[in-house]
């Protein structure tokens, strides 16, 4: 079975995939953190994030970048968004993420384009969603708890651009799967969230 996870930064998708993955057993793929791992990369390469061919460059990471802090910087997760554009980082970054939807027993994914280009034929699509405001606060919330020093101006602006951003962009934009559920959590805590998700999985999952 594969899970398809797609949605806005910041809606929650992660901590859903991450518990889906759990619930039943599955492995996890974050496919942001390949994107955040050529932006990081190509920024230590000294390389310009809006050139597709720095960017390309840059796919080349190491593997053990996944694992590296830095990855989780709000600087990163921009810097993924402009390598993101790029339809060649996207085509090389394809058969590794397709490689581990595919795999038997399956697999849970989340992202922008699983739903749609990654796995068009997962057996469940959900699109976890929130309003921009509730994002921020989640954000804020986050990195305060983090020590980082940050207004809550600052987050909603930079969520704003962000999703402009991967919501525009011409190959592989962020949108709805047509088969998608979409699982709105602006109201609902975390355990709320996971507890809706999961119900979506049951309904549609095949037995
Ligand atoms: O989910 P995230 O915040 O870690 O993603 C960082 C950026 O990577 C996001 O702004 C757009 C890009 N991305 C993408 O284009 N496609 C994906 N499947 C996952 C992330």
């Amino acid at each position: 079975m594969i899970i398809a996870v797609d949605g806005p930064t910041a809606s929650g998708k992660g901590t859903v995939a991450r518990a889906i993955a759990a619930r039943y057993g599955l492995p996890h793929l974050d496919t942001g953190l390949l994107y955040r791992a050529v932006g990081w990369q190509v920024a230590a390469d000294g390389g310009d994030p809006d050139s597709e061919a720095d960017a390309l460059a840059a796919v080349r990471f190491a593997d053990d970048l996944l694992g590296h802090p830095e990855l989780r910087h709000e600087a990163t997760g921009a810097l993924a968004s402009r390598v993101s554009i790029h339809p060649a980082v996207r085509k090389a970054l394809f058969d590794r993420q397709r490689i581990f939807a595919t795999q038997s027993g399956g697999a849970v994914l989340d992202g922008r384009d699983i739903g749609t280009v990654i796995a068009p034929d997962a057996e469940v699509k959900l699109f976890v969603t929130a309003s921009v405001e509730a994002r921020a606060q989640r954000r804020f919330r986050e990195m305060q708890g983090n020590g980082v020093a940050v207004t809550l101006a600052e987050i909603e602006s930079d969520l704003r651009r962000r999703d402009e951003r991967d919501r525009n962009r011409s190959e592989a934009p962020l949108m709805t799967a047509r088969d998608a559920r979409v699982l709105d959590s602006t109201a609902l805590d975390k355990d709320e969230a996971v507890a809706a998700a999961i119900a979506i999985v049951e309904e549609f999952r095949p037995r």
